[in-house]
């Protein structure tokens, strides 16, 4: 009778995945996450045609194979939960005469945020349906959103823009009465984001590890919100002194409740719950 067993990820073939999920993602993997590692990549193992995990380490290290299953790779180990108005507070912050005060104190009537880890889009949809709502449908001031994540996967989820009916379920009912449609099959349980928020929400892959972002446009709010958690300190303050050169004095950034970093350097001010001002250079 033959045995019969599942492919194990060994201790070096670990370290070795872990090295370079730092070295491309900045994202640092404590041993806790060596059965989610394994879970995970089985399938791609599989998918690679492969039966050991020492295989696939060589194929992420060949400089001619490495290009074709990086991606699959990071998109794999990412860790992408998001919900729409996660840790609510912050879109509360952003009521009608906020904004209003914001965009009077920088004399534009174009407000310009940035969603840079926005995972599969419900950050970015809960934030676009905050700023159509108190813009009037984008009459009052025009808004435009960009979001960026390094995860191809979860950027094409976020292009789409359908979600489960369960999904919006924590949207004020307001905002999905006019934003989220219902599939016309009643048996349906996919709904979307009206195209109005969609038309003004531009994606795009951006590592956040890389030296310099090529964003050219000053942001007002910049939304990086749970993923310094996964960086080490030092790579912390080097993301968030590489985003605030993109805010505009006045503007806002915003970082989720478990993120920390020291800002103390930095042309910034505290105002409450993770949310920081920039101020003038
Ligand atoms: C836990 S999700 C947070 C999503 C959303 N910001 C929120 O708070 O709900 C973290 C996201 O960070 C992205 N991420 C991880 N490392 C990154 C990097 N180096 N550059 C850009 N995005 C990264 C992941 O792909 C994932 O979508």
């Amino acid at each position: 009778m033959p045995q019969w067993t599942r492919v194990e990820l060994g201790d070096r073939a670990f370290e070795a995945l872990v090295r370079l999920v730092h070295e491309h993602c900045g994202i640092t993997l404590s041993t806790v996450k060596k059965t989610m590692l394994e879970t995970r990549l089985r399938r791609r193992l599989h998918a690679n045609g492969l039966d050991n995990f020492d295989d696939y380490v060589a194929l992420l290290r060949s400089p001619t194979e490495r290009a074709k299953e990086l991606q699959n790779f990071v998109d794999t180990v990412v860790t992408n939960e998001t919900s729409f108005f996660r840790e609510r507070a912050h879109f509360d912050h952003l009521d009608a005469a906020e904004l209003d005060r914001l965009l009077a104190n920088a004399g534009t009537r174009q407000l310009r945020a940035w969603s840079a880890a926005c995972s599969s889009g419900q950050e970015v949809y809960t934030l676009a349906m905050v700023l159509d709502a108190a813009s009037d449908g984008a009459t009052k001031w025009d808004w435009q959103i960009l979001a960026t994540d390094i995860s191809v996967k979860v950027l094409t989820a976020a292009r789409e823009a359908i979600y489960r009916a369960e999904d919006v379920a924590s949207v004020p009912p307001a905002l999905r009465d006019r934003y989220v449609l219902r599939a016309r099959d009643p048996q349906s349980e996919a709904v979307r984001m009206a195209p109005e928020l969609r038309s003004r929400v531009q994606f795009g892959q951006l590592n956040l590890m890389h030296s310099e972002y090529h964003v050219k446009t000053k942001m007002d709010l910049i939304f990086l919100r749970n993923v310094l958690i996964y960086f080490e300190p030092k790579t912390q303050e080097a993301v968030v002194a590489k985003l605030c050169r993109h805010l505009r004095p006045g503007g806002l950034l915003f970082l989720g409740h478990s993120d920390t970093t020291r800002s103390g350097s930095l042309p910034l001010r505290l105002i409450r719950g993770n949310i920081y001002q920039r101020l003038e250079d």
